[in-house]
């Protein structure tokens, strides 16, 4: 159960019960401010300056001068860092929020939370089946002591809890598939060349990191502020392109609704596979189990120009740039980030078989994405899109990236983490590091 449901429950009984405040968990006062380090200080680093208000920044790390001084200006007495792994050995530091290229997530992650820190780290949390089931099983480990929360930011929309209310309450009847797509497209087709030495503001090896040495271009990194991750998440070693982007977002509109595990099979169709960039158009489809409280379903995700088929004339699917669309056996709902529409079918129209919730059982708004990884931090540790949640999210999706490699359906074994019908393909779920990197160091 969800933290917000478990607050509302508890109040509805009008017991007074008490819930255990943060300081008995954490021995800290709620009043109390958080150490925090910034990895990855300006560009979407900064979109959090204003959240961060209400805590103390202690640490800022970047590896270009130009943003290192600009977060300076607005944490003058903040130490500052271009090497992460030096940063996190700052004594102070109480949480760590990441917002540094796609492929130092899960390392910046599991470090910090093994140096006991609370983690918030920018989507997605991992780049590969291995790194996500790492991050994850590091926090399980930790849960009882660590906050962590998955940058998906826009699942504090009222609107995710409304689809998740109408999918389990059973306004669709029993679901059975839930689809999501976003239409970026990208058309790079290959690393970009040597553009000479990296300019002396922005320390280069740092940059690259754990992955493999690429040479400098500013075509990646640093030709101009702000111009952000669409410059380098489609090449592999940097990123996974939309299904670890936007596809963080939109799956979790559908994650929060299926309440989904682990996968036990992907399958992938698109442009062909290349080893240096991220397929463009691309859709993968995954088969999950059984739980409690439904059958087994398929979960699908569509990148680029292909999208899935209209379930009513009435609605244009490519009208929505990215959405989540829920089938069960009564009806669809078809959702985006802020809206919904539920579709009937015509055996089911007079909706008499759904109930819907009654106000004390509809999830209270979550409020502020990241002043609720504050509170948790402070208090009972609890947040809505932690590395278990998001942990499992990411895992899949990045099989649907493996199964795209293998160019055939990928049988699983969700326990073990290992690809059961090609032993080769298991290949695919790992990443090969730079001498000197550990991901779980
Ligand atoms: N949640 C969202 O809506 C959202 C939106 C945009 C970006 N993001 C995520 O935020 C992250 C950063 O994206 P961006 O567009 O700001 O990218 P960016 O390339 O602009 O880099 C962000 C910052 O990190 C710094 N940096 C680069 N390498 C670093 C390293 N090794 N150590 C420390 N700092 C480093 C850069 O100098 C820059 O200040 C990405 O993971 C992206 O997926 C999330």
């Amino acid at each position: 159960m969800k933290r917000r449901n478990f607050v509302k429950s508890v109040a509805a009984t009008g017991t007074g019960l008490i819930i255990l405040p943060g300081s008995i968990l954490s021995g800290r006062s709620p009043s109390d401010k958080l150490n925090i380090a910034l990895i990855g200080a300006h560009g979407r680093g900064s979109q959090h300056y204003g959240a961060l208000e209400t805590e103390n920044v202690v640490a800022i790390c970047d590896v270009h001068a130009g943003n290192m001084a600009l977060a300076a200006k607005q944490y003058p007495n903040a130490k500052q860092y271009t090497d992460w792994r030096k940063c996190l050995d700052q004594k102070d530091i109480d949480a760590v929020l990441i917002c540094a290229p796609d492929h130092h997530h899960a390392f910046i992650s599991i470090w910090a939370m093994n140096r006991g820190k609370h983690v918030y780290c920018e989507k997605p949390v991992g780049e590969c089946v291995t790194e996500a089931r790492e991050v994850r099983k590091v926090y399980l480990a930790n849960k009882n002591k660590l906050a962590t929360q998955h940058g998906t930011q826009r699942h504090a929309n009222e609107n995710f809890d409304r689809v998740a209310e109408l999918v389990r309450g059973g306004a669709i009847g029993d679901l059975k598939e839930a689809i999501t797509w976003g239409n970026r497209t990208h058309d790079k087709t290959g690393y970009l060349p040597a553009a000479g030495p990296a300019p002396k503001e922005i320390d280069w090896e740092q940059w690259i990191g754990p992955v493999q040495m690429h040479p400098f271009n500013p075509g990646y990194f640093g030709a101009r502020p702000g111009a952000g991750c669409l410059l380098w998440n489609m090449y592999h070693d940097f990123g996974s392109w939309q299904i670890g982007d936007m596809g963080s977002h939109t799956m979790d509109l559908a994650w929060n609704a299926i309440d989904a595990g682990q996968p036990t099979s992907a399958w992938a169709e698109g442009d062909p596979f290349s080893p240096e960039v991220v397929a463009s158009n691309m859709h993968t489809k995954f088969n999950f189990p059984a739980n409690s409280w439904r059958g087994p379903i398929t979960v699908e995700w569509y990148q680029g120009t292909l999208k899935p088929a209209s379930p009513n004339p009435a609605i244009d699917i490519s009208k929505i740039g990215h959405g989540a669309m829920f089938k069960g056996t009564k009806g669809t709902l078809i959702a985006d980030f802020t809206t919904r529409i539920l579709i009937p079918d015509r055996s089911g129209a007079d909706m008499t078989y759904y109930k819907p919730p009654t106000p004390d059982k509809v999830a209270p708004p979550l409020g502020g994405f990241q002043q609720q990884w504050f509170n948790a931090c402070k208090g009972d540790l609890k947040t809505d899109c932690d590395f278990d949640y998001a942990g499992r999210m990411i895992e899949t999706l990045m099989l649907g990236l493996a199964a795209h490699q293998a160019g055939k359906e990928l049988q699983y074994d969700p326990g073990k983490g290992v690809v059961t019908n090609d032993p080769a393909a298991n290949a695919f779920l790992t990443k090969e590091y730079r001498k000197g990197w550990v991901l779980n160091g």
